[in-house]
């Protein structure tokens, strides 16, 4: 037998009883004639004692064992003179009596402590020391509890898990396919499924009724602290439903794991339009975890013959609560903020609002305090705060503005990650314009329809066109998003076709799914929640690679197994790809 018991469970009730442990040497110390080793396993850290009067063989022997070492020791549970309160074993430690070396290892390349030495790259070098540490081992666990509770609500719902496939055609979500070369389909492809969109909602055809699945995604797409080209989804579609339903049941699902999870009670989500949250925040992903919501200006500014002013299509303003005490320094470095080439704002103007209730800004030359005095009425600027206003086309404005705000947020101290700021965000318009390829894209995806009230404008405006989709929001992160779907056949002809598909395209890429429809397909809908995204918030991180055991670096590299790597000439003309390079 290896073990008795583990490293975390030993207690006073113990104490007496003869044990065997088995685990990795985390830490050692040498105290005159006793040597201390911290033995350390999944569930927690047990010291281990060694003393050199009653056993000196043994204590010498302990004295050579380099860190994680794999030890399995025998010995007899005792009380501890100098108890350590930080750690549930804290009270006992193990007076060894027979120590066996399993395996010996290498010095490990970085500390495996909650505070490594270790970078990044090293870090994800040898994944599998990382994960040895506290930290990472605690995201591994509340990814799992999440997963088991969420599988346990859907479950008690009727939900119905089923795996869809991976190797599938194309699914248009936005991002570029993975292709997989089939063999014994010479000069054809899979494709990875960016989300088992279609699958779940044929799923729907075929009368499940309610479905999930907690399911790998892939993306080829630019990466970013919160995308991975493999990631997870919780995957949701649901028959004979209303948006209303699902928002429903997908904030009971958001409540209940936060209650179970972290303790923390949530109060209905508010539900906010779109064009509301680009109003007033510039975002369709807004933090409402605190204000200093956008007032537009217009009205306020124009004809003073600041030209800026006077040229745009949107002058916008929010107010920084005590905002005044920034420095010329700091404000300059708003201002390189926003014009930074992500941003490409032309400049920022301020206001300060003095503590004796005078107005000093940066454009004092075209404005009267009068003047400056209407904007701090309309942004609700009082003594000490701060007024920042931006000026330009409407969407560059908005997007400027909203970076802004996020980055004052943090500098003030507004960003807990332990506070939660759900909403839901509504009336997505259905379709965006790409002035690239000059045509309408779906703003979700093409099986998304359309507000009923809405369809006219489909032949007249159809940029005006709102959707039947909806994105779980929490403190600026998108969570999730889903839609109501088209489910006839003809309506979604209509949408392939505004979307720019011939008929033969639509029928090629999307015949299996309008045929479907065809056979009897129920109203339906649903949504998906990024579960890395959703696992880091409950971790009060941003970054969803601490969450995911074993994820890509940001050029989409595992530079642990190093892929992705090159492959033999022989399986190249296996997959019909190339023949091989002729010799140079
Ligand atoms: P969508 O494309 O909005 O919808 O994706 C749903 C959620 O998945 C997460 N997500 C990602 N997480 C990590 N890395 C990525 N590269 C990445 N891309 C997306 C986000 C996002 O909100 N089939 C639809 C859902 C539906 O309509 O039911 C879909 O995939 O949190």
């Amino acid at each position: 037998m290896h073990r008795t018991h583990n490293c975390g469970e030993l207690r006073e009730s113990h104490i007496g009883q003869t044990i065997t442990l088995a685990g990795w040497m985390a830490r050692s110390r040498d105290l005159g004639g006793m040597t201390f080793i911290d033995l350390r396993d999944r569930y927690g850290i047990t010291q281990l004692a060694f003393n050199m009067d009653t056993d000196a063989g043994l204590c010498t022997q302990a004295r050579k064992i380099g860190r994680e070492f794999v030890l399995k020791v025998t010995g007899s549970v005792k009380e501890r003179e100098n108890k350590n309160k930080n750690i549930a074993t804290g009270n006992i430690e193990i007076i060894v009596s027979k120590l066996e070396i399993l395996n010996p290892a290498k010095l490990p390349p970085f500390t495996i402590e909650d505070e490594t030495d270790g970078g990044e790259e090293i870090r994800m070098k040898y994944r599998y020391l990382d994960l040895r540490r506290n930290v990472m081992r605690q995201h591994m666990e509340l990814r799992h509890r999440i997963a088991i509770e969420t599988r346990n609500y859907l479950d008690k719902q009727d939900f119905l898990e089923v795996e869809t496939p991976y190797l599938i055609k194309s699914t248009p979500e936005g991002a570029r396919d993975f292709v997989v070369p089939s063999r014994m389909n010479a000069g054809e492809f899979y494709a990875l499924p960016q989300s088992p969109q279609t699958f779940k909602q044929l799923l729907m055809v075929a009368g499940f009724d309610k479905y999930y699945q907690i399911v790998r995604c892939f993306r080829d797409e630019d990466l970013r602290a919160d995308r991975q080209p493999e990631f997870t989804q919780l995957d949701c579609e649901m028959s004979f439903v209303e948006q209303e339903d699902i928002l429903n049941t997908f904030e009971g699902l958001t409540k209940h794991l936060f209650q179970n999870i972290k303790g923390v009670t949530l109060n209905d989500f508010p539900r906010m339009p779109y064009s509301e949250a680009m109003r007033l925040y510039g975002s369709d992903k807004p933090d409402i975890r605190f204000g200093m919501q956008f007032v537009e200006m217009n009205g306020l500014v124009k004809d003073s013959g600041f030209k800026v002013f006077d040229d745009a299509e949107l002058v916008v303003g929010i107010c920084v609560k005590g905002g005044a005490a920034y420095t010329r320094k700091q404000l300059d470095e708003f201002t390189d903020f926003v014009k930074r080439p992500q941003l490409g704002a032309t400049g920022l103007i301020y206001c300060r609002v003095n503590e004796n209730g005078t107005l000093k800004s940066s454009v004092d030359k075209f404005f009267s305090e009068d003047n400056l005095k209407g904007w701090a009425e309309a942004l609700g600027a009082a003594a000490n705060d701060l007024m920042l206003v931006m000026a330009g086309q409407t969407d560059k404005v908005r997007k400027q503005l909203s970076a802004l705000r996020l980055h004052v947020a943090a500098l003030q101290g507004l960003t807990d990650p332990n506070v939660f700021a759900p909403l839901w965000v509504v009336d997505f318009p259905l379709l965006e314009w790409d002035e690239d390829s000059a045509r309408f894209h779906a703003m979700h995806h093409p099986f998304t329809s359309s507000k009923p009230e809405d369809i006219s404008l489909l032949s007249t405006d159809p940029g005006k066109v709102r959707a039947n989709a909806y994105d779980l929001v929490i403190n600026g992160v998108e969570i999730g998003g889903g839609s109501i779907r088209i489910h006839d056949r003809t309506q979604q002809a209509r949408m392939f076709e505004l979307l720019g598909f011939t008929d033969e395209e639509a029928r090629n890429q999307f015949g299996f799914l309008m045929n479907a429809f065809e056979f009897g397909a129920p109203p339906h809908g649903g949504i998906a929640f990024g579960f890395d995204r959703f696992t880091a918030m409950f971790g009060g991180q941003n970054d969803i690679r601490d969450f995911i055991a074993f994820p890509k670096n940001n050029s989409g590299r595992d530079i642990m197994i190093d892929s992705p790597s090159i492959i033999s000439d022989v399986q190249l003309q296996e997959l019909s790809i190339r023949t091989a390079m002729p010799e140079a």
